[in-house]
């Protein structure tokens, strides 16, 4: 029921979400690519749990990324772990071993392998619009790439990755690169009609640790309201979520499960379909998120 809510908090948003055709909380600033880095100290970082030790600088590598807990996952595919040289980055490095992303990213794990196949071959292709990193790589990944990359995110669980709470009141954040971040100095604001979606703990998702998950506060009554939606459509306003992604949100076939995916990433994936779905051969044009 608890990852039923994480995407419940996402459908209250009557307004946001047709006034901008897409979410601005969900996306960093236009023009933000990747975050500033200190100067590299030699310092061993550790996370809580695994017994193994990286550089900031082997933490932060494009094509070989930390694997802080190797016998918590399948064996990990090259072009996962490592990427392809400068052209593709190792997935794991933004999606996390786990595959359950940050919000600056989004969930993979239990997705569809057809639906992830889908989602590269519409990023080669244009037709999904997104970040230009994934645009890249998809564009220098072979389609047998992209099916064992697939196979292996959809092989994994989803795990209890963010907690919502909701609350008038939100910590004061700032993007540090993409990435959304509470304020250093602290300090409190209105939440206004946003999702605000920060790390458990800004330092341990820095050092990419999978254990470490989010928190989205959302505005007051967002769940109650976004269950009403999901589930019945919102008194004719929209089609219930539940009739193609399922009663739980967990997916029917290659209609993608919805549940556990994050605030900022299933926003941010749900508000691209309106091309990729049609162009991806369905004739459902996928409306219902974009007019909520
Ligand atoms: C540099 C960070 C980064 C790396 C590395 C990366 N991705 Fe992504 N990925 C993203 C971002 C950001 C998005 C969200 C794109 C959007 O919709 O704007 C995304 C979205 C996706 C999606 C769409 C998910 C959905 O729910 O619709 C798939 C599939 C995906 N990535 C697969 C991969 C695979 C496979 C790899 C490795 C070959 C990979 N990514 C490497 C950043 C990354
Ligand atoms: C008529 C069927 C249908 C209905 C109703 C529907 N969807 Fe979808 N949805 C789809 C299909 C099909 C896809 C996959 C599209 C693709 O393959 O590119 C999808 C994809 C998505 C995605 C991207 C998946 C991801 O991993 O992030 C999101 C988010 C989403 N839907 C949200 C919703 C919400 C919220 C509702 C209800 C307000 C809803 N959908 C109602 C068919 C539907």
């Amino acid at each position: 029921m608890r990852v039923l809510c994480f995407t419940i908090a996402l459908a209250f948003l009557p307004g946001t979400l047709a006034a901008a055709e897409r979410p601005d909380w969900a996306f960093p600033p236009p023009g933000v690519t990747g975050a500033p880095r200190p100067p590299e100290t030699g310092e061993l970082k550790r996370v809580p749990g695994s017994t193994r030790t990286y550089t900031q600088s082997q933490i932060d590598s494009f094509n070989d990324p930390p694997d802080w807990f190797p016998d918590e996952h399948p064996p990990t595919p090259t072009i996962v772990a490592h990427g392809k040289g400068p052209q593709v980055r190792a997935c794991v490095s933004c999606h996390l071993s786990t595959g359950m992303g940050h919000p600056e990213n989004s969930r993979l794990a239990g997705a569809p392998s057809g639906y992830i196949v889908r989602q590269l071959a519409d990023f080669a292709s244009g037709a999904r619009k997104g970040a230009a990193n994934m645009l890249t790589f998809s564009r220098a990944m072979t389609a047998d790439e992209m099916k064992t990359a697939a196979d292996y995110f959809a092989a994994l669980p989803v795990k209890r990755w963010t907690r919502v709470i909701e609350a008038d009141t939100v910590p004061k954040t700032y993007f540090l690169g993409t990435r959304r971040m509470p304020l250093p100095a602290g300090g409190t604001e209105p939440i206004g009609s946003r999702v605000i979606e920060i790390p458990e703990s800004p330092e341990r998702v820095e050092q990419r640790d999978p254990k470490s998950g989010f928190v989205a506060y959302a505005p007051p009554g967002s769940l109650a309201k976004g269950q009403f939606l999901v589930a019945s459509g919102g008194d004719g306003k929209t089609t219930a979520c539940t009739i193609c992604h399922g009663l739980a949100l967990n997916g029917l076939g290659e209609v993608p499960d919805l549940a556990g995916g994050g605030c900022c990433g299933t926003a941010k994936c749900g508000s691209s379909k309106k091309i990729a779905v049609i162009s991806s051969g369905s004739s459902i044009p996928h409306s219902p998120l974009l007019s909520l």
